[in-house]
């Protein structure tokens, strides 16, 4: 049993389980996933990447896959419509990676249009057939992520497939509770989850809807997952997952380096506690930039909002950036909003 997969663990008493941040194109960069680490994530998986592009060395792809010998475990995530194309892009990852994760759960036309991401679920036995091969010729854990069912012929056949996909050696399993024709909209449905974490004995994550201590004990309670996946809850906010920790009594707040940095924290606002967390974290995410793949103008900008979003004067935000001659400089305004400079 690999270190990083876990355990099943059933019915939940209120004990310590693995927080995962979700898998999110164009937030989970190397740096946003070794903070939100230093911010109580226990496991981080790299945004999705399409394996046929890694197969012929698309330079741009390969850059999502960017790890650091920091990051523990270090787990791509791959799509794809091609069965041999996946399995010679987690043969090409093996090597880097501790576990190997697929994706089945993108509902976006460009990848569900080449029978990849979520549409697959709709196409249970070229599903299936996949995550055997790849298991077949990769040594690392093959993990698979994947949504409720299509919601169309294949409304909701989740629980099949991740029976039929322990069955072939897929070491854990995460479903996000939608289908692909919901998108992202409704509730995640958590009975569902419930039943497969039921059905198999490998573990199982939940995912959906999970945003701060009470949807995680929510969650928790309904469906025993071995762990939990939060997503947008994420987005600007590493520290969702050091909130949850503290509000089920897993952590300490004093230990959180922005409490212990703070003279007056507990003295603090709400908006001023955001405004001196979100400082820390902003100013940990340039320096961890900084020591592994050097500051990304793009993938800043988009943290930059996503960082100050809902905090008083934050439409300023983009002039504060535009203003700036390097990204450098964009980093310091953004760090310099957040003290109230
Ligand atoms: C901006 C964005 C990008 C996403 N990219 C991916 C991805 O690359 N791989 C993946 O498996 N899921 C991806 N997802 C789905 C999330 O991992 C997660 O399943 C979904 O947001 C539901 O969880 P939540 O309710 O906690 O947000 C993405 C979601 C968002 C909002």
């Amino acid at each position: 049993m690999s270190e990083f997969i876990g355990t099943k663990r059933g019915s939940w008493d209120g004990e310590q389980r693995p927080l995962y941040l979700a898998p999110m194109s164009g937030v989970t960069d190397l740096p946003y996933r070794l903070l939100a680490k230093e911010c109580g994530a226990d496991v981080t998986i790299t945004e999705f990447t399409n394996s046929t592009a890694l197969t012929r060395e698309a330079a741009t792809s390969w850059r999502r896959m960017e790890t650091h010998e920091t990051e523990v475990p270090f787990i791509p995530q791959i799509f794809g419509g091609d069965p041999g194309d996946m399995a010679t892009a987690a043969e090409m990852l093996a090597p880097a990676a501790d576990v190997i994760d697929l994706n089945f759960g993108c509902p976006a036309p460009k990848v569900t249009n080449i029978c990849a991401g979520a549409a697959l679920m709709g196409e249970p036995d070229r599903l299936v057939n996949m995550v055997e091969t790849i298991v077949d010729r990769v040594d690392v854990p093959v993990t698979a992520k994947m949504r409720l069912g299509t919601g169309g012929a294949r409304a909701n056949n989740s629980t099949e497939i991740c029976e039929r996909l322990e069955a072939v050696g897929a070491r854990r399993l995460c479903i996000h509770g939608r289908t692909l024709k919901q998108r992202y909209a409704g509730e995640a449905d958590w009975t569902s989850i419930k039943e497969a974490v039921e059905k198999v004995e490998v573990p199982v994550v939940a995912n959906g809807d999970v945003v701060d201590a009470a949807s995680a004990a929510a969650c928790l309670t309904h469906t025993g997952a071995s762990g939990l996946m939060i997503g947008r809850g994420a987005i600007g906010r590493p520290t969702v997952f050091s909130d949850i920790k503290v509000g089920l009594g897993w952590m300490k707040e004093d230990d959180l380096p922005w409490v212990a940095q703070h003279d007056d924290w507990h003295g603090l606002s709400e908006v001023g506690r955001a405004f001196v967390s979100r400082k820390w974290c902003w100013d940990r995410y340039i320096e961890l930039s900084e020591a592994t793949i050097g500051i990304q103008g793009k993938w800043m900008q988009r943290h930059a909002i996503a960082f100050t979003k809902g905090l008083p004067g934050a439409k300023k935000v983009r002039t504060l950036m535009h203003e700036q001659d390097t990204t450098k400089a964009m980093a310091d305004a953004i760090s310099g909003f957040l003290a109230g400079v």
